[in-house]
């Protein structure tokens, strides 16, 4: 049987159906199960891709430590990557991480700092920076590498298309924004009408990995020209989705996953038909001990569940 080393475990994810959930008929929903990856997230793509652009460049030096702002995924990524090549990972955590994420980065061998409530994700970032010049470790930075949206225009984007060569609309989370720039850009390149759909989670409310553009911080990677729509989903209707997602699909998908699906089911209705494609970015699993903390988050009565901004 042939085996594969660590990176070439890395992406070919497979593109499912999701043929019980459509709320129309004549629109097809797929989700890409980006939690298949080696450390369970879309963000092994991001991982090797910087890594290995670290390594031509240089300035990733062997044994060296890499420092990346983050709040779970990407640290687990580049700890998971740096075990296979040898090197040290530590990561500036802001504190409204998911209950349980901080004890996986642990388990994976990554040193945490820790920031102040309310530094944002600027606070991480600039700590980040500061560490790495203070240390001489090396700053991956997932916010502005290039490498970040290439691993998405060179290997997400392809994969989608190959499975599926007719896209109507993307839907994506925005966190660095490396994931619907990459992919938008190569979708659009294909098919200038796709719609691209970005989604944030409501201001002052958190879903893990996505980021409110409202909150002041507009990532450096994010080309806003691609995107046709924002949609704006808040923490309980993301839980809500991740649920019907099981009910429905036996898929269990992690939170961004749950607001990426709630948003594409919204467009999917305005739509006549054609194809959905969605990035469930993670698994649920490691969101396990977040369920019974958001079941107390009701919504009130009669407030709305999401916002359409374009
Ligand atoms: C679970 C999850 N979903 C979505 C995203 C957003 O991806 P991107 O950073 O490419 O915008 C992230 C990023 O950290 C994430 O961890």
């Amino acid at each position: 049987m042939e085996h594969l080393d660590f990176f070439s475990a890395v992406g070919n994810t497979p593109l499912v159906e999701l043929s019980h959930s459509s709320p129309k008929k004549g629109v097809r929903l797929f989700a890409k199960l980006e939690g298949n990856n080696p450390s369970g997230s879309i963000k092994d793509r991001v991982a090797a891709s910087i890594i290995q652009s670290g390594e031509e460049s240089g300035a990733l030096t062997p044994g060296q430590t890499i420092i990346e702002a983050s709040t779970g995924n990407m640290a687990m990524a580049l700890a998971a990557a740096a075990k296979q090549r040898g090197y040290q990972m530590r990561a500036v955590v802001p504190p409204q991480i998911a209950p349980g994420i901080a004890d996986l980065m642990t388990l994976f061998g990554v040193e945490i700092t820790w920031m102040e409530p309310r530094s944002g994700m600027l606070g991480p970032i600039e700590e980040a920076q500061r560490l790495a010049d203070e240390n001489g470790w090396w700053f991956a930075q997932q916010f502005t590498s290039p490498a970040n949206v290439k691993a998405h225009y060179e290997t997400t984007g392809p994969e989608i298309l190959a499975a599926l060569p007719q896209v109507d609309a993307f839907v994506a989370g925005i966190g660095t924004g490396g994931t619907v720039t990459g992919v938008g850009r190569r979708l659009k390149e294909k098919n200038p009408d796709t719609i691209i759909v970005g989604v944030e989670p409501k201001f002052g409310e958190r879903l893990q990995g996505l980021r409110s553009l409202e909150e002041g911080y507009i990532p450096p990677l994010l080309d806003m020209t691609l995107l046709n729509r924002r949609f704006i989903v808040d923490s309980p209707s993301a839980f809500d989705a991740v649920r019907r997602l099981v009910e429905l699909e036996g898929i269990f998908a992690g939170i961004s996953s749950g607001a990426v699906l709630h948003a594409a089911l919204r467009v999917a209705e305005g739509m006549d038909g054609g194809n959905v494609v969605m990035i469930f970015a993670d698994q649920g699993w490691k969101y396990v001990n977040a369920f019974p903390w958001m079941s107390h988050q009701q919504r009130p009565e009669g407030a709305p569940d999401d916002v359409a901004w374009w």
